[in-house]
């Protein structure tokens, strides 16, 4: 990730490769901002001759245009990118102009950006700006040998309105935010043969030691004392057996509990009902749950978060070995349900099921869930929107909440309550998967049963994880989507304000 600084440097002074200023959209055309004009001026530039000219500068999100700085200025060159109408302008349309600014810094390797005095600045624009510009920046090269020069660097040059310790605060806030994304991207690009149960957990647990949080190992002696019969039934069929890692973040005078479970298929072949060709494709991304779980874990501390957090991540690579389980084999969950495998592809529900039952003997005041559970989702909401699903309105609202903060795209899908008996099976307590339509709805129903009537909030996050095209800041790959929802949901969290409502 780049460097971030702040610094009170006149623009025209400012020391980079690259400054980046924004321009407005106004009825007659594009509108500079005083940061701008000052800098525009001293180069002889004109924004009527810029909206003119080839380039059609309007000043709309999505608009760069590239100046030579000619000695006019410190910096090598200027650009001059787009943030929309004064009217329009969200801390997400910053995002979305600091990640066109990276893309257009072609070899830049030190940045300093204004953007997010487009509108006078303060705290919330320049977290904006921060984010945007730090996400945009990442590259996946672990295992290049010859690793493209990547942003080393970026200056938030602000103006000496509001106090600087705010500012320092706010960037300090999102560079965490950032770096907990970019972790998890990390983690779920990796390859399967790198990443499985045992390197995920002792990756987990090295990250826990570095964060201070408090942790546990299960492996295979302690998961059959423990009936993870869930966990232990899909890892079975692989040569590396599954774990379940606990993570605690226990502040001094917790204002709530919330517990965390995130879906950890290191693999998902699909098991003995194995997925064709295309279908396998990405199934490395299938832990993107415990990755975003251990990320946001990581995280806590430096943000002073105030609630209690648990996080728990079933850790398994989903083969078709020949300990697999079968179709039609039936095991029996942490939390004594039975369940007939008439599926070993709807993988991730079982772990989660035994994940969710350890989550609710923590006594949390809330469960949340993350995982790339179903194609369902996603033949649903598309390829960029995470389903939201749970048992308690007020809760989920307060997610929703959180994730249009972050400009993260959740949706609430309905728990059909005419679905459950979908799932009753003729030989064990519940069948995982049903021949029905509507999976992602009859996912959470199973999940539901293990939840032990906490009041939870599940997301699947199947479209979302990973992006097949680069976009704003979010690279191609994985996203690390829901890292910054969830961290804001925390740090706002409240237990009082769940007792409400109940749905
Ligand atoms: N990991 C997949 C879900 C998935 C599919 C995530 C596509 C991302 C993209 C999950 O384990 C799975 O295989 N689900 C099956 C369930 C079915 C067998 C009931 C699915 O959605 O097809
Ligand atoms: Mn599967
Ligand atoms: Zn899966």
């Amino acid at each position: 990730m780049p460097r971030l600084a702040l610094s009170d440097a006149p623009p025209e002074l400012a020391e980079a490769d690259l400054l980046v200023l924004p321009v407005a959209a106004g009825d007659g055309g594009p509108v500079a901002p005083p940061v701008t004009r000052a800098v525009l001026r001293r180069l002889g530039a004109d924004l009527a001759g810029l909206a003119a000219g080839p380039a059609r500068l309007r000043g709309v999100v999505d608009d760069a245009v590239l100046l030579p700085g000619y000695g006019g200025v410190a910096a090598a060159a200027v650009l001059l990118v787009g943030v929309g109408r004064d009217a329009d302008r969200t801390p997400e349309t910053l995002r979305r102009a600091a990640g066109v600014a990276v893309a257009q810094a072609g070899h830049a390797t030190t940045m300093a950006t204004a953007l997010h005095q487009a509108g006078g600045g303060g705290t919330r624009a320049l977290a904006a700006v921060a984010e945007g510009t730090a996400l945009a920046a990442y590259r996946f090269q672990r295992h290049k040998s010859r690793p493209e020069p990547a942003l080393a660097a970026a200056t938030l040059l602000v103006d000496g309105a509001g106090s600087l310790a705010d500012l320092e605060g706010a960037l300090r806030r999102a560079e965490q935010a950032a770096a907990a994304t970019v972790l998890v991207r990390d983690l779920v690009n990796e390859p399967a043969s790198a990443m499985n149960p045992a390197t995920l957990a002792a990756e987990a647990v090295r990250l826990a030691r570095r964060a201070g949080l408090g942790h546990r190992l299960l492996q295979a002696p302690a998961l059959r004392r423990g009936r993870f019969g869930a966990v232990l039934a899909v890892g079975g069929g692989s040569a590396v057996p599954p774990r379940v890692v606990e993570l605690r973040y226990r502040p001094a005078g917790a204002r709530g509990h919330v517990a965390l479970v995130g879906k950890g298929v290191t693999f998902d072949t699909g098991g003995l009902d194995l997925k064709r060709g295309a279908g396998m494709d990405g199934m490395k991304d299938d832990m993107a749950g415990a990755a975003t779980v251990l990320g946001v874990m990581t995280a806590l501390a430096g943000l002073g978060v105030r609630t209690a957090v648990t996080g728990i991540l079933p850790l398994v690579e989903n083969m078709p070995g020949g300990s697999a389980m079968r179709p039609g084999d039936v095991l029996r969950a942490r939390n004594g349900v039975t369940v007939e495998v008439t599926n070993t592809d709807a993988e991730g529900r079982l772990i989660l099921a035994d994940g969710l039952a350890l989550a609710a003997e923590a006594g949390p005041d809330a469960i949340l869930d993350l995982a790339t559970l179903t194609g369902s989702a996603v033949v649903g909401l598309g390829p960029g929107c995470t389903a939201v699903l749970g048992n308690a309105q007020p809760l989920a609202e307060s997610v929703l909440g959180a994730a249009a903060e972050a400009g993260e795209t959740a949706c609430r899908l309905p728990l059909i309550e005419d679905y459950r008996r979908f799932l009753d099976s003729e030989v064990a307590d519940l069948v995982n998967s049903t021949d029905q339509p509507g999976d992602v709805i009859q996912a959470a129903l199973f999940l539901r049963e293990f939840v032990a009537g906490v009041p939870w909030v599940h997301l699947d996050i199947a479209g979302p994880a990973t992006a097949k095209e680069a976009r704003y800041y979010q690279p191609k790959g994985a996203t690390g989507c829901m890292v910054r929802t969830l961290l804001g949901f925390l740090e706002r969290f409240d237990p009082a304000g769940l007792k409400d409502r109940s749905a």
